[in-house]
């Protein structure tokens, strides 16, 4: 159990728990890139332990590059952009696994993902280790999911409440 500010979050999924699936994970990433020399994109902040677990058994020639994605309001009426910062390589012509922490709306990574595929990559996959199919409000093509949760508020892992959290081995839940 872990007390940050005045919320209160209790075991969730397991260090062990977590591991495994990650090497699972990996395993069919392992198989389905064996003739490809994969980008891996990481999207910051909260992916960062997901990424470093996930590559360390990547078997593959891959590439890891970072991004952090920054909201900003264009207009009044368009309401909040998402605006790709780090992203220094060209990615025409790679095979992007983009790696996130958490499918929540998913809002977010539709807008990584369009704007991702404007720069012409040959072809582009997701792997998250957490989803959210009851707060899904775009239709995203998940392909590597760590775990279908349920829509409730989770921490640790990477996982941050107002910034503190991330550096847990297992994932709590918001009590
Ligand atoms: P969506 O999919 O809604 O998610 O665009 C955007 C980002 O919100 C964060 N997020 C969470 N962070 N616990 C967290 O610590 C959660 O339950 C949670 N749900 C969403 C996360 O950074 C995600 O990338
Ligand atoms: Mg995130």
């Amino acid at each position: 159990m872990i007390t940050i500010k005045d919320k209160t979050f209790v075991p969730f999924i397991s260090a062990e728990a977590i591991q495994t699936r990650i090497q699972e994970l990996a395993e069919q990433i392992n198989q389905e890139y064996a003739d490809k020399q994969p980008l891996i994109v990481v999207v910051l902040n909260g992916a960062f332990l997901f990424a470093a677990d996930l590559s360390k058994h990547l078997t593959i020639p891959c590439e890891i590059t970072f991004i952090r994605v920054a909201s900003y309001t264009a207009t009044e009426s368009s309401g909040q952009l998402k605006q790709i910062l780090g992203l220094n390589e060209s990615i025409e012509g790679r095979d992007l696994i983009v790696v996130e922490d958490i499918v929540d709306t998913g809002l977010t990574l539709y807008e990584v993902c369009d704007q991702l595929q404007a720069k012409g990559p040959s072809s582009l996959t997701i792997a998250t280790l957490l989803f959210k199919p009851a707060a899904l409000k775009k239709q995203l093509d998940l392909h590597y999911v760590g775990f279908e949760i349920e829509n409730r508020f989770v921490l640790g892992y990477g996982l941050d409440y107002d910034g503190l959290g991330r550096n847990t081995p297992d994932i709590l839940v918001l009590q």
